[in-house]
């Protein structure tokens, strides 16, 4: 029942931005394909006298992102951004629809399959300092996915780390040193150099700027741009400030309760807003006051 309302509402939300998720690029292969996502997930039911419940955090999400651009995924709590980020990561099942990194179909693989896929998507969480292991050097850190991998020698991994130090703008004195030894800025290169060093196709950035105070958050942007204009990366950023998005990315998709209700070049979305949501949240971005929603269409 409340599916079928969750699917009425997506097409509704469709229509109002002509359904497109994608603006085509003529030759070019999407990096990433998202089609029709759907996400379940149940709750309680563990005792008789908790009845369980379903949450839908995707509601039919689909989308595409072309190699060496950003697409920022903008949306409110709980609207599901970082669901459809840990099914795209193979670190989430989705209950229906499919995913498709450079055209291989990455869902419903076996776990021996997804160990060689995994690598391929990183992520960046929010807070640096729970995400970094406390006990190790900033240099283990960085090059602990390596290991995992096993592929490279001890000189070849120190001289990978020091070009990563290099890349992200990490001192290479700190190399030695343990995570609470750094400033949370320092922190979240640390947390950007180890997501880079298997050389993934896409990197996640899921509020990774958010709990960086304004000028760190506008230098550790500026990095990621530095990095995609030299090295050619790919990036899912998800944010709730819209300004960092239009900042950021090439496209804008917007979502709430599971869904895409809004998705465009990232200029064109902040400047002419067509959804309420995507309204209300540009108002807020720029600080000003929010009119009430208008009345649901019967
Ligand atoms: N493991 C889980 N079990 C049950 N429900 C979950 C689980 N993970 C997420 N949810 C629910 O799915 C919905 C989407 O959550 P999600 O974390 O993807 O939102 P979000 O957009 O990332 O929110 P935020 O901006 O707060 O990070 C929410 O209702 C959330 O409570
Ligand atoms: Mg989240």
């Amino acid at each position: 029942m409340l599916d079928t309302a969750l699917k009425n509402a997506h097409k509704v939300a469709c229509a109002e931005y002509g359904g497109r998720v994608d603006i085509v690029r003529e030759n070019v292969e999407p990096l990433l394909r998202v089609q029709n996502l759907e996400k379940r997930y149940e709750r309680g039911g563990l005792f008789l006298a908790r009845k369980s419940s379903t949450v839908t955090a995707l509601a039919g999400v689909s989308l595409v992102i072309y190699p060496k651009t950003t697409l920022a995924l903008v949306g409110g709590s709980g609207s599901g951004k970082s669901t459809l980020a840990l099914c795209i990561a193979c670190l989430e099942s989705p209950t229906s629809g499919s995913i498709y990194l450079e055209s291989k179909e990455i869902t419903g693989l076996e776990e021996k399959e997804l160990r060689s896929v995994r690598p391929q998507t990183q992520l960046v969480f929010q807070n640096p300092a729970s995400s970094l292991n406390p006990r190790l050097t900033v240099l283990d850190i960085v090059t602990e996915p390596l290991d995992v991998q096993g592929l490279l020698s001890e000189r070849e991994k120190g001289e990978k780390a020091r070009e990563l130090f290099d890349r992200v703008g990490l001192p290479l004195e700190k190399m030695l040193r343990r995570p609470h030894e750094l400033s949370v800025g320092q922190k979240q290169r640390v947390a950007i150099a180890r997501a880079l060093v298997l050389n993934p196709k896409l990197l996640i950035l899921d509020e990774a700027l958010s709990a960086l105070d304004c000028s760190i958050q506008a230098q550790i942007a500026n990095l990621l741009l530095e990095l995609q204009a030299s090295l050619g990366f790919t990036y899912l950023f998800i944010t709730h400030d819209f300004r960092m998005a239009v900042h950021l990315a090439d496209e804008i998709a917007v979502m709430e309760q599971g869904q895409i209700v809004e998705f465009g070049k990232a200029e064109s979305v902040f400047h002419n807003p067509k959804h309420f949501i995507t309204r209300q949240m540009v108002n807020a971005s720029m600080g000003i006051g929010v009119s009430p929603r208008p009345p649901e269409a019967s």
